[in-house]
C-alpha cells in the first residue's frame, strides 16, 4: 500500500491561471497525513520542475504546446518510475493537460504486463477537442483526444505505442459541457459517457455499477478526477466551473464504490485552483474525497 504524491504545479494548459498552486493547497489541506491515516505508506516526491506560463496566444491551434510537452514528459517519467517501483502514483495537478503524461505512462506500464486498463474520467467537460476544433487552443480541453491518437505528435507519442488508449478503455462521468466538435468526436469513437442526465435518471449508484461492470481485481483502474466534476456550489475553486454537477453525497458514493472495487492503481487530481477558492475549501474537499477513495467509510466494517 505505497503511494507516491507527484506535484505538477502548472497551468500552461488552461486559460484561467491558478491551477499551478494546486499541489501546495492539497499539502496544506493535509493530503499526506490523511492518506497515512488510511494505512498507506505515503511518499511525497515533491514538485516536478517545468517551464513557466508564457501567457501566449494560440499558435497553430494550441497554446503553449512546448511548455505542455515539457511538463508531460517530466510527469510521464515520474509516473513510470513510480509504477515500476510497485507504488501507486497520485498526480497532484495542475491543469488537466497533465493527464496525457500520467495516462501515457500508465498505459505503457499496463501494455508491458499485459494488464487490462480502465480509465474513469470524472469531469464536467469531455476534454476531447483537437487543435482543429478547439475553441480556445487550451490543451486542458484536449487530453482525451490526444490519448486516443488525435493531436500534436509530441503529445500523442509520449509512450512507446500510439494511440495510447482504445476508446473502450475510457469512461466519462459527470459530463455537462461539450463543444459541438467534441460531441462528434465522442460519438464517432463510441466512448462510454454517463452525462448528467444519465446520472439524474439512473442515479449515481447504478451509473457507477455500470461504469465498473468490466473492472475486475486484475484490472488497472486509473481515476482522472477533474475537480470541476462537482457542482461549483461545493467546489468553487476551479477555473472552468459548470453548474449542475454532482453533489457532495453523490461524489462521496462514487469514491466509496471505487474503493470497494479494489482495482484502483493510479490517480490524477486536477484543476484545483486555489486562486479562486474560498479558504481552501475545495482542497479540503478533495482530501476528504481521497480519504474515501482510499477506503475510509463511516463505520469501517468489512464489505458485505
Ligand atoms: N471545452 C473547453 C475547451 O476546450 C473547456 C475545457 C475545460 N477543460 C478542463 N480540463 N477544465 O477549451
Ligand atoms: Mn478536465
Ligand atoms: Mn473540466
Ligand atoms: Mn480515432
Amino acid at each position: 500500500r505505497g503511494i507516491t504524491l507527484i506535484g505538477a504545479p502548472t497551468d500552461v494548459g488552461a486559460s484561467v491561471l491558478g491551477a499551478s498552486m494546486g499541489p501546495e493547497a492539497l499539502r496544506i489541506a493535509g493530503i499526506a497525513q490523511a492518506l497515512r491515516a488510511r494505512d498507506m505508506k505515503v511518499f511525497d516526491y515533491g514538485n516536478l520542475l517545468g517551464p513557466g506560463n508564457p501567457q501566449a496566444p494560440a499558435e497553430g491551434g494550441f497554446r503553449h504546446l512546448d511548455e505542455v510537452t515539457a511538463w508531460n514528459r517530466a510527469l510521464f517519467a515520474a509516473t513510470l518510475d513510480t509504477l515500476s517501483a510497485g507504488r501507486l502514483p497520485l498526480m497532484m495537478g495542475g491543469d488537466h493537460c497533465l493527464a496525457i503524461g500520467s495516462i501515457s505512462a500508465v498505459a505503457q506500464h499496463c501494455r508491458a504486463r499485459q494488464q487490462r486498463l480502465k480509465v474513469l474520467w470524472f469531469d464536467a467537460h469531455a476534454d476531447s477537442n483537437t487543435p482543429a476544433s478547439s475553441p480556445s487552443g487550451n490543451l486542458h480541453g484536449m487530453p482525451v483526444a490526444c490519448l486516443l491518437g488525435h493531436g500534436p505528435e509530441q503529445l500523442t507519442h509520449l509512450a512507446d505505442t500510439s494511440p495510447v488508449l482504445a476508446p473502450r478503455e475510457v469512461t466519462m462521468i459527470g459530463i455537462r459541457s461539450v463543444d459541438p466538435a467534441e460531441r462528434q468526436f465522442v460519438n464517432e469513437h463510441g466512448i462510454d459517457v454517463y452525462d448528467m442526465r444519465t446520472i439524474d435518471e439512473m442515479g449515481m449508484r447504478a451509473v457507477m455499477q455500470s461504469a465498473l461492470a468490466d473492472v475486475d481485481a486484475g484490472t488497472h483502474l486509473h481515476v482522472s478526477f477533474d475537480m470541476d466534476f462537482l457542482d461549483p456550489g461545493v467546489a468553487p475553486g476551479v477555473g472552468t466551473p459548470v453548474r449542475g454537477g454532482p453533489t457532495y453525497r453523490e461524489t462521496q458514493l462514487c469514491m466509496e464504490m471505487l474503493a470497494d472495487c479494489g482495482a484502483l492503481a493510479s490517480v490524477d487530481l486536477v484543476e484545483l485552483n486555489p486562486a479562486l477558492d474560498i479558504r481552501n475549501q475545495t482542497a479540503e474537499l478533495a482530501v476528504e474525497l481521497l480519504e474515501s477513495l482510499f477506503g475510509k467509510s463511516t463505520l469501517m466494517r468489512e464489505k458485505r
